[in-house]
């Protein structure tokens, strides 16, 4: 086996702690470092996972440590300046979605990469959840046919702002943090976007954005799917924070519903299948699925630097996604199709 690749995580808040034990499990990589401009977090975070070397600045990080990649787990704002930093020093790097403030700032970011020769992945993690994968994988065997219609949902009442109060703040919330993987799951499934439209609602009158988003997508290929999400819908059980998918097939249907069971018909009959993420030893639920995301995505960034090719969410591919999210936004607030061309 070769020398595991020395990374450095990039901010240590309430999400950065999946990236940190997953991490962990995984043999082809050792966290030399973190940095967080919080001291205190630093502390707390350094001590639980054992990990001494702590930087408050970035650039005293890159200029220091020398690092196979780097793994920036910061909120938006903060994203172009540390890609770019990485960049700078010939660092292989992974960003949180969202993956750029602007479509300007994701282009400017891919740029300085590519200038650079480094890979750039965005931890684009929903569709790397093992349910979402069989649905992929069930889609590909052509069981269903040539699939026709699509819709990906995600409808909870989660209190999702005690962990990550800034999501209340924001004039911008369910499209841009949520909606963000829903619409990256249907390119996933669907193929990639010629257009589409939106219709937003804020319920809860204590945030700022909106908290319910539903838009309608053309694909590629002539599939018609509908992406919708809100935090304003009250279920039992609460489904947080599972996704469900439905397919249309010229030959039958599929469907990922609540409890992670998929189930397929077709003239030959019904099968029902259970899809469930096993629970890491580190997860708890209900986040066990995203977490054996973050698991899956962070493997994947590892071949990927080995073998030389390109991540699956890479900076560029991610910019697709990114396009759909102002391009909702802008569907939205003018009542119109966007084509993802205008973007
Ligand atoms: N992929 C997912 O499933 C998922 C889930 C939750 C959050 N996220 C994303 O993860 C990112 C972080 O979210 P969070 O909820 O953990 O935020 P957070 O505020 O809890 O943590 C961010 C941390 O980064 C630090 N930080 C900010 N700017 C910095 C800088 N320039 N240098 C060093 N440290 C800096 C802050 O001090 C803080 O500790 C967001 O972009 C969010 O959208 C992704």
């Amino acid at each position: 086996m070769s020398t595991p690749l020395r990374g450095a995580v990039i901010g240590c808040g309430f999400f950065a702690l999946n990236q940190l034990h997953a991490w962990r499990d995984l043999p082809d990589a050792t966290i030399v470092a973190i940095c967080d401009r919080d001291p205190a977090r630093l502390v707390e975070v350094g001590d639980a996972f054992d990990i001494a070397t702590r930087y408050t600045d970035a650039a005293d990080l890159f200029a220091r440590e020398r690092l196979d990649f780097v793994d920036i787990a910061t909120t938006v704002p903060s994203h172009r300046a540390l890609v770019e930093l990485a960049a700078a020093h010939c660092v292989p790097v992974i960003c949180q979605k969202p993956f750029a403030a602007s479509m300007a700032d994701a282009r400017a970011m891919v740029a300085a990469c590519d200038a650079a020769g480094v890979p750039l992945m965005v931890h684009e993690n929903f569709r790397w959840q093992s349910a979402i994968l069989a649905v992929k994988a069930a889609i590909e065997t052509g069981r269903i046919g040539q699939p026709f219609w699509g819709r990906v949902s995600f409808r909870s009442a989660y209190d999702v702002f005690s962990g990550q109060p800034y999501l209340a703040t924001g004039s911008r919330f369910i499209i841009e943090d949520l909606g963000i993987h829903v619409l990256d799951v249907a390119r996933f499934l669907f193929g990639d976007v010629t257009r589409l439209t939106a219709r937003t609602r804020r319920v809860n009158p204590a945030i700022a954005g909106e908290d319910v988003a539903t838009m309608m997508l053309d694909h590629v290929d002539g599939l018609t799917s509908i992406v919708d999400c809100s935090y304003a819908t009250r279920l039992a059980p609460e489904p947080f924070p599972e996704t469900f998918v439905e397919v249309d097939g010229s030959l039958g249907t599929l469907r990922l519903s609540q409890g992670y069971r998929l189930t397929i018909t077709t003239v030959d009959g019904t099968s029902v299948e259970d899809v469930s993420p096993p629970l890491l030893p580190w997860a708890s639920r209900p986040w066990h699925n995203i977490q054996e995301s973050v698991m899956l995505i962070q493997r994947h960034w590892l071949a990927a630097l080995r073998t030389g090719t390109e991540p699956a969410t890479s900076g560029r591919d991610n910019l697709k996604t990114l396009a759909l999210v102002e391009a909702a936004y802008a569907g939205a607030s003018e009542e119109r199709w966007v084509a993802t061309a205008e973007i």
